[in-house]
C-alpha cells in the first residue's frame, strides 16, 4: 500500500511538472519578448514626456524644422493636449498706420535694427544676418542646430540660466529663419488652410521675425506651439521675465487686431535689455512700441 502511495505521488509529481514546463516555456519567450522590443512598445504606446515625432521629437528629417502652429480652430486635434476650445480668432485688421508713404511695401533698411518694424506691412527683403551664432545643443528642441545673433544667444542663455535657477526650463523650437525658409513654410501652410488663414498664425517670406536671427520660439514637451504653453510654469514665467533679458512677447493674448496675428505665447523677439525696459515701462504691444521707434526705409 506504501509503496502505491509512492509510486501514485512519483507518477503525479512527474505529470505536474510535464505540465508546467510549457507554461514555463510560454512565460520565458514573453519575458524575452518584454526585454526585446520594450523600448518600442513605450514608443508605440507613448511615453508620457515624449514629443510627437516632428514636434520636438528627433525623427524629424535634417532640413529646418519649422514652426508646427496650432491647427485652425475649426480643424483642432480632438487628441490636442489642451481640451480647452480654442477661441475663433478675431477678423484680421491690419495695422493701418504704420505705412510710410508709396504704395510698394516699405523694405526695412537694416535688419540688424534691434528695433525694426516687422510686420504684414513692411519686408526684409533678402536680410540676412552676418553674426549668427548655433545655440547651445542643451536648449534644441530637435536634433538641429539652432541659430541667433550673436547678442541674442548671449541673452538667450542667461535667461535659460535665471529660468533654470528660479527651477524652471524651456527648449528652442525655432529661431532664425532664412527668406526661402519662410516662404516655404508658408506655401506649406497656405497649401494646407488657405492664404489668408495661414498668414493668421504664419509670417509671408520676408516678414517674419525669425528672419531677424533675434526670433525664437520657445517650448517645453507636451506645450509645444499650443496656447497652453502659456499657462505652464515657464509660460508665466517668460511673460512675466523676459524683458529682463532682453526678449519680448511679440504676439500676445487680445493684440491680434493690432498685430495681425494668433496668441503666440511662444514666440520672444530679443530687442536689447534697456529697450525691452522701455517697451514695458509703455504698456504697449511690441508693434505698437515699435511704431514709436525711428525707422529706416530703403530708397
Ligand atoms: N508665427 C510668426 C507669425 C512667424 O511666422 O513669424
Ligand atoms: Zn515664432
Amino acid at each position: 500500500m506504501k509503496y502505491q502511495t509512492a509510486v501514485y505521488r512519483t507518477t503525479t509529481k512527474r505529470t505536474k511538472r510535464r505540465r508546467l514546463l510549457p507554461l514555463l516555456a510560454v512565460l520565458f519567450v514573453a519575458a524575452a519578448f518584454l526585454y526585446f522590443f520594450h523600448p518600442r512598445l513605450l514608443l508605440t504606446f507613448g511615453k508620457p514626456d515624449s514629443p510627437p515625432p516632428g514636434d520636438n521629437g528627433t525623427k524629424l528629417p535634417p532640413e529646418e524644422p519649422v514652426d508646427a502652429p496650432p491647427p485652425p480652430p475649426e480643424q483642432e486635434d480632438p487628441k490636442a493636449e489642451d481640451p480647452s476650445p480654442v477661441e475663433e480668432p478675431p477678423a484680421v485688421q491690419e495695422p493701418q498706420d504704420i505705412l510710410p508713404p508709396g504704395d510698394d511695401l516699405p523694405v526695412i533698411a537694416d535688419g540688424d535694427y534691434l528695433l525694426a518694424l516687422v510686420t504684414k506691412k513692411t519686408t526684409l527683403g533678402d536680410y540676412e544676418p552676418a553674426d549668427l551664432v548655433e545655440i547651445p545643443r542643451e536648449l534644441w528642441a530637435n536634433d538641429y542646430p539652432y541659430k541667433l545673433r550673436k547678442e541674442a544667444c548671449e541673452h538667450l542663455l542667461v535667461m535659460w540660466e535665471a529660468a533654470q535657477n528660479d527651477g524652471f526650463s524651456f527648449l528652442v523650437t525655432s529661431a532664425y529663419r532664412s527668406y526661402s525658409t519662410q516662404e516655404r513654410l508658408f506655401a506649406n501652410y497656405a497649401a494646407a488652410h488657405g492664404e489668408e488663414k495661414a498668414n493668421t498664425f504664419s509670417a509671408r517670406a520676408g516678414q517674419s521675425e525669425h528672419q531677424l536671427g533675434t526670433t525664437v520660439d520657445l517650448v517645453v514637451p507636451g506645450h509645444s506651439l499650443s496656447d497652453s504653453f502659456g499657462e505652464t510654469d515657464i509660460g508665466k514665467w517668460l511673460a512675466e521675465n523676459s524683458w529682463k533679458y532682453g526678449f519680448v512677447l511679440s504676439y500676445p493674448k487680445g493684440s491680434t487686431e493690432i498685430t495681425g496675428y494668433i496668441y503666440e505665447p511662444w514666440h520672444f523677439r530679443y530687442i536689447g535689455v534697456e529697450n525691452a525696459a522701455a517697451w514695458r515701462e509703455a504698456g504697449v504691444t511690441l508693434t505698437e512700441w515699435l511704431m514709436e521707434q525711428p525707422q529706416e526705409w530703403k530708397d
